[in-house]
């Protein structure tokens, strides 16, 4: 029987300065109030200087292993996912290679920003379920902080951007009971790359590096928000149903929808698109803020060990972000 991809082991890790609504009043024209109600958060964590994304998701992956029980050394490859590595070059992957003492073994980048969990899912699910590899670490970890405006010119942006990585241990399931991951789903439109960007340091510019671009803020990312609103809002939902209608299913049949945690108003706006009921999406981006590639396997996580996701349960993740990128994956835990 072909085997599927089974998760058997989940963890996160968020750095421990927590960065509240207050705490940026402090530094930009902003208030409490705005935040919450337009997005949702509450509070985010910030790193410390000197910490980097694979810091962070060698914490994460450290917990990750712990959780599945298994001698890391067994570890056949790595994937990790972000949009902020430590360096411009190489990636993270390798990094987090080096650091967890993993010998060679192969460690695959991919850039794909706010949907990159989902996609990095969907590329270890092929390996696993190809025979390629048996047992796959997938990191997704980001550190935003560092690079965020938090001048009144920046705001829309900063605010909603936090720390953090969740990672999952990945393994084939050939016992024929029917859990792992059923699809993935995977979609791109980058006529919209602009729309969520960090515009600089381009290698097309020479020299890459100008002064200029550091005075005009062009090293910020940036975002058109409403645009990229109400794509995430059409996008995540028509995902979802690809996924199930490739598998037969219906919307009634999920226990438990985590969507990218971008902004809970959007979290929301998923739910009622899909008219599935509040009690089954799990949403944290009051404690987390937007983590990237990394707030899927964080929220996943927290699920997990809350005992909200179970052995059985129909587990739906979506997620939309720069590119435009969107995607969702199925899984029967
Ligand atoms: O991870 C995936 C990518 N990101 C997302 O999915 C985020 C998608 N977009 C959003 O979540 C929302 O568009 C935002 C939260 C970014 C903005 O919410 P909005 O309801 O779309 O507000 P807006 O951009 O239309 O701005 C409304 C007002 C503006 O003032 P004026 O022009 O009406 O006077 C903004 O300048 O709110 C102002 N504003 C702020 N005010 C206080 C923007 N940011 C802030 C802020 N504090 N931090």
């Amino acid at each position: 029987m072909t085997a599927r991809t089974v998760v058997t082991g989940t963890g996160h890790y968020v750095p421990p300065r927590v960065v509240t609504n207050r705490d940026l009043e402090k530094l930009m024209d902003t208030s409490d109030e705005w935040i919450r109600e337009r997005s949702g958060i509450l509070e985010r964590h910030h790193v410390e200087a000197g910490i980097g994304t694979s810091d962070l998701a060698v914490e994460a992956a450290r917990r990750a292993i712990a959780d599945a029980g298994i001698d890391p050394a067994t570890i056949d490859f790595i994937v990790a996912a972000t949009l902020s590595p430590d360096h411009y070059f190489p990636g993270i992957g390798v990094l987090v290679q080096a650091k967890l003492g993993l010998g060679t073994i192969g460690a695959l980048d991919v850039r794909n920003q706010c949907s990159g969990f989902i996609y990095a899912l969907s590329a270890a699910d092929q390996y696993i379920r190809a025979g390629t590899y048996k047992r796959i670490l997938l990191v997704a970890a980001e550190v935003q902080s560092t690079n965020l405006d938090f001048s009144d010119k920046g705001r829309d942006m900063s605010v909603l951007f936090g720390d953090g990585a969740g990672a999952v241990i990945l393994e084939p399931n050939t016992n024929g009971d029917g859990r792992g991951i059923l699809s993935t789903h995977l979609f791109a439109d980058g006529n919209f790359a602009s729309h969520l960007w960090m515009e600089k340091p381009s290698p097309m510019d020479s020299p890459t590096f100008q002064t200029g671009f550091f005075e005009e803020g062009r090293f910020f990312p940036k975002m058109e928000g409403r645009n990229v609103f109400v794509n995430a809002c059409q996008r995540m939902p028509e995902a979802v149903r690809a996924g199930l209608e490739a598998n037969g299913l219906r919307v009634e049949d999920i226990d438990a929808l985590i969507p990218h945690q971008a902004n809970d108003r959007i979290s929301l706006m998923v739910a009622k698109g899909l008219k599935i009921p509040g009690e089954k999406v799990i949403r944290n981006i009051d404690r987390i803020g937007n983590t990237t590639a990394a707030s899927i396997p964080i929220a996943l996580d927290e699920a997990v060990k809350a005992g909200r996701i179970r052995t059985g349960h129909l587990v739906v993740l979506t997620a939309f972000g720069s590119g435009y990128t969107w995607a969702s994956a199925l899984i029967r835990w």
